[in-house]
């Protein structure tokens, strides 16, 4: 009777999801995953034709608009998954890196969530969320690889050897891969973010028409650098007529081979050096159509297995957060109420604010 008693309770036990927010810049997002990190629902509130206004993300204003959106979002979210508070086993909310105001209300509302329903919380690195969404889906289980995250604030290669255990194996020394597509965009008068946009009129210009510099530093180095391209757009600018369409579409064509190529030359480098037959590829940058053709051709020719991302999940998202605390669930792992939001939050200190 007893042991029937138990299976009974074990059989009823419904918290079988984790509930993510994320709230690092300019997106609201929350997402449910199930205990192994199969995403239910994820619903993004955006905030790009807010900031669009000022040609950039403005902190008071992100954070403003997090305080106004997380709420419905998180009951939308429960309603997409068709479950409640009560079928939610942990809270998860990114910690950082980010701006400061905006990851405080994420991670405000997952613990108060968890302080009220007297769940765990888990902090998650908005990194780690990147570096482990290729994973997502039919692509896992995480596995070692060599991670490339190419996103607005970051340009990382990352030798994955297991979850939680990363090694850096090189950074930019400068602007991130995504952040030279907004500053070129805003140059030639594309609106914010820029990145989207020259992926687009890239499609119809030539890659060869403008020879931008490939900043490769010495020959073995894993370091980037893109902030040479911008000031050789800005020298290119007066002779450019950005009113015709072609020269528009060949110079978006021609910064965007210049930034694909260093990115792909360095990660083929990178899988060389750590021997790695398996690279994983995310941030926003990583939507970019170029790239992702450039990644296939490159990684099919060196027989190695390319990881990507689905698009909606390679720019800010909470169900890379969701997936990356379900990862650490299943090992017991979680996070002190008192855990701090951390703007700077490096990748490799992951294991230290999760116990
Ligand atoms: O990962 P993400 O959404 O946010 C950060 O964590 O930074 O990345 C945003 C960056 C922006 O710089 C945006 O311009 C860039 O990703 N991005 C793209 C594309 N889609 C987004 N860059 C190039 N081509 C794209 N299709
Ligand atoms: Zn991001």
């Amino acid at each position: 009777m007893l042991g029937m008693g138990v299976m009974l309770k074990r059989e009823m036990r419904t918290e079988k999801y984790l509930l993510a927010l994320e709230s690092s810049c300019d997106e609201t997002a929350a997402a449910v995953c199930d205990l192994d990190g199969v995403l239910k629902a994820s619903r993004i509130a955006s905030q790009i034709e807010i900031h669009r206004l000022y040609g950039g993300v403005v902190p008071e204003v992100a954070s403003r608009n997090h305080i106004l959106n997380v709420r419905p979002l998180v009951e939308r979210v429960l309603a997409d998954a068709g479950i409640t508070l009560n079928d939610v086993a942990a809270f998860a909310a990114t910690s950082g890196p980010g701006l400061v105001s905006s990851l405080l209300i994420g991670t405000s509302m997952a613990k108060g969530l968890a302080v009220a329903e007297g769940k765990p919380f888990l902090a998650v690195n908005h990194m780690e969320g990147h570096l482990l969404s290729p994973f997502m889906g039919s692509n896992g289980p995480v596995r070692p690889c060599v991670g490339l995250i190419v996103s607005g604030g970051h340009t990382l290669l990352v030798n994955v050897h297991q979850l939680g255990h990363y090694e850096l194996l090189g950074r930019t020394r400068d602007d991130a891969a995504g952040e030279a597509f907004d500053k070129v965009a805003k140059m030639i008068g594309l609106p914010y973010p820029g990145g989207p946009e020259i992926d687009k009129l890239a499609a119809k210009g030539d890659p060869a028409a403008l020879a931008f510099p490939r900043s490769f530093l010495n020959g073995r180095s894993l370091e980037f650098s893109f902030s040479g391209l911008k000031t050789a757009v800005l020298y290119e600018l007066p002779r450019l007529d950005l009113k015709n369409e072609q020269t528009l579409a060949d110079v978006c064509a021609s910064v965007q081979a210049a930034i694909v190529e260093v990115l792909v030359e360095k990660l083929m480098l990178a899988a060389k050096i750590t021997s790695c037959r398996t690279v994983a590829v995310s941030g926003g940058v990583s939507c970019n159509r170029g790239l992702r053709v450039t990644l296939k051709t490159r990684c099919d020719r060196a027989g190695l297995e390319l990881l990507l991302a689905e698009p909606s999940l390679c720019t800010d998202n909470a169900g890379m957060i969701a997936f990356a605390a379900a990862q650490r669930f299943k090992l017991g792992q979680s996070s002190s109420l008192e855990a701090e939001v951390d703007p700077n939050l490096p990748l490799v200190m992951t294991d230290a604010s999760i116990t």
